[in-house]
Formats: structure tokens, sequence, C-alpha cells
């Protein structure tokens, strides 16, 4: 196992006892509030993390497309929930497949118009499927927007042959933009809402929000009223969840991209071997996309494909060949892009893992 000092360059680094940890905490205010844990596995993408949320208590998984249900298998996970709107009956072999493997496999019904595409996935399956109802919080993606249009498609799914109503989901991924301050009453709203919204349909019906931002306030909030909560970045954590909304420390972070200094071809730039291609375009509202996780002042302002370009007061003292550690502005898409990830334990490289759901986009 090369060290840190002779990994190739940009390297994506987990570390062991920081997800670990991670990992535990959630788990434990999960079960403290009452509130079963649902991983979204979309951030880390690792059976190996899979294992360890399943070890840990989670009660299952949640996936967005079949490619990673399909690539989690292997993590022994026995309860499914597929998050995005199945519409190719062509799938219908592979619904099937993990409809068969499961104790549990639920997926989402989005609309009237996409009940109709999952009512033809289903048939060509041949198999009934268990649902749950997405309902939009404000996002304005997926889910019916208001409690007549849930009504709705509640009544279309009791008409249904194929389809069984097990309970109502919502991503309040609006939740990144709301100031830190405002987040806990926002929380508290938010389930009151949509425990009226699932009480006027059935309240017997599961009630399933929850992403990283919002996880813990929405446990603390849901006094029996939340089944299930399903956040994925909480795992590693990233710029958003540490400085926008101060939901973690940044000492909790537990993925960094290791990069190296390759040119200063000006005073007050660095340029550095880890672009779009490691970083993603994603960035921070004030437009970075990684900072120097040793505190230093080193912000990526901007990226081209392989190049980071890296500013800050720190930069001047930079020599070409240095590696620096950065904290990823948006963790999600830094895993999609690797191949694998390098393992340490107190700074020290142990393992290299393979993300077996990399680019399961299908
Ligand atoms: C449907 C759904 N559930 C859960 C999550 C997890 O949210 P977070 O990334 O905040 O942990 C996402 C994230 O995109 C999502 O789309």
């Amino acid at each position: 196992m090369p060290t840190l000092a002779e990994l190739a360059t940009p390297a994506v680094l987990v570390d062991r006892d920081r997800v670990a940890a991670n990992i535990r905490s959630m788990q434990a205010w999960c079960d403290r509030h009452g509130v079963e844990l649902r991983p979204h596995i979309k951030t880390h993408k690792l059976v190996a993390i899979a294992r360890q949320q399943l070890a840990a208590g989670a009660r299952g998984l949640t996936c967005a497309k079949l490619g990673e249900a399909e690539a989690m298998l292997p993590s022994g996970v026995r309860r499914l929930f597929l998050a995005h709107s199945l519409a190719d009956p062509g799938q219908a072999a592979r619904v099937a497949a993990l409809a068969d493997q499961l104790d549990e496999f639920r997926v989402a019904v989005t609309s009237e118009v996409h009940l109709q595409a999952l009512e033809r996935v289903a048939a060509a399956a041949d198999r009934r499927l268990e649902v749950m109802l997405a309902l939009d919080s404000g996002l304005g993606r997926e889910g019916v927007r208001d409690a007549a249009g849930a009504g709705r498609l509640a009544a279309a799914l009791g008409r249904s042959r194929r389809l069984v109503l097990r309970g109502c989901y919502t991503h309040e991924g609006h939740f990144y933009g709301v100031p830190a301050d405002e987040l806990p009453a926002r929380a508290a709203e938010l389930v009151d809402r949509l425990a009226a919204l699932r009480d006027a349909l059935d309240p017997g019906l599961a009630l399933w929000p929850g992403c990283s931002i919002s996880a813990r306030l929405v446990a603390a909030a849901s006094r029996g009223r939340v089944q299930a909560l399903r956040p994925g970045t909480y795992v590693f954590g990233d710029l958003s969840l540490v400085r926008a909304a101060r939901v973690m420390a940044e000492s909790d972070v537990a993925l960094h991209v290791l990069a190296t200094v390759v040119d200063r071809p000006e005073p007050g730039l660095a340029l550095i071997d880890a672009g779009s291609k490691t970083f993603s375009s994603d960035r921070t509202p004030d437009g970075i996309s990684a900072l120097a996780a040793d505190g230093r002042d080193l912000a990526v302002v901007r990226v081209n494909e392989e190049h980071g370009y890296v500013r800050g007061a720190a930069v001047d003292a930079l020599a070409v060949g240095e590696r620096i550690l950065f904290t990823p502005a948006h963790v999600c898409p830094v895993v999609n892009l690797t191949d694998t990830v390098v393992v340490t334990a107190a700074g020290v490289t142990v393992e290299t893992w393979r993300v077996e759901a990399r680019g399961r986009t299908q």
C-alpha cells in the first residue's frame, strides 16, 4: 500500500474512524428518537460502508437507480427503497429480480402520470410492487404538490391491482438553502405539515422525510409521526453540511481529496492537478469548489477539467510538488467520479476500495 506521500494524485481519501463515528452517531440519534434509518447510498456507493450502516442498525438502504440497488446486494441488505420514478418497462426484468431477492423492495410513485408508467413496469415485471407516494415539500422536483393531489394519487393507487401503497416520502433538498438558524423551526413545520397530509390519507401509512441537513431535526420533532429517515451525505460530510448548514463539524468530515500543486503561474495563484473531473462543477453558494482541510486559507475558486485554481492568503507560500488535502463543496459527485477510494486510519493509508456503484446511473 503506497503511503500518503507516495499516492498518485488526485486521490480520494476516506478516514475509516470518522466514517464509523458518523455512522454510529446518526444511528444513535435515530434510535434515541424512535425513527428508522434507511441511508441513501448515493453518497458513498460502497458496499463496505453499506455493510457498516446495516451492522450499526440501519433498517434498510435507499438508492436512486436500479444499478445502485444491484451493486449494494452484496452488502446483505434485505430492505431497499428506490427513491426515483421508475418509468421504463424495459427495466422490468431487473425490477423483478430485485423484488425476488429482497424481503422488502419499495419504489416511488411520484405523480398520477407517473403512476400509469409504473403500472406498465409492474405489469411487465409481473409483480405487485410496494410503493411510497412522493410529496413535494418545497424542492419542486418529484411529488404531488398539495393535499388534493395526494388524495387523487392515493385513490388511484387504491384502484390499482399491481401497486400497493405503504407510505409517503419527501426529499426536502431545498433545506440546503435555508439559513442555519431557521432550520429547527422549518424542520418542525415540515413534520407537522407532512404528518397532517399523511394522516388525511391514512394514519397507518409510513412517513419518510429526512436528508442530511434535516435528519436530526426531523427525528427530534417526530414524536412518533415519522417512521424513517434517508440521509446520505452525513456519512462523509462536505462544505455544504459544515459551512452553510453547520449541521456537522469540520473535524467530522471523513472524505478529502489529496491534490498536488503543479504550477505557480503568477503571484497569488496555484494550480493543482484536481479540477472538475475530480471535484465536479458543484460549488458552494460563494463559488468555492473545495477548501484546504488543514485550515490554511487555500480555496479552489475555479475548475477546468484537470486543473484547480487555488487562491487565498496562503497561496504564495506553496511550492510546486506540495500536497494539500481539500474538503469538497459537494461530496456525492466526487465519489461518483473516482474508481477507487483510499482508506486511511490515523493518517496512514490502509486499504483501497473499489467504488462498486460508481457510474451506476441506469
Ligand atoms: C430522494 C432522496 N432521498 C435522500 C437523499 C439524501 O439527501 P442528503 O444528500 O442530504 O443526505 C437524497 C439526495 O439527493 C434524495 O434525492
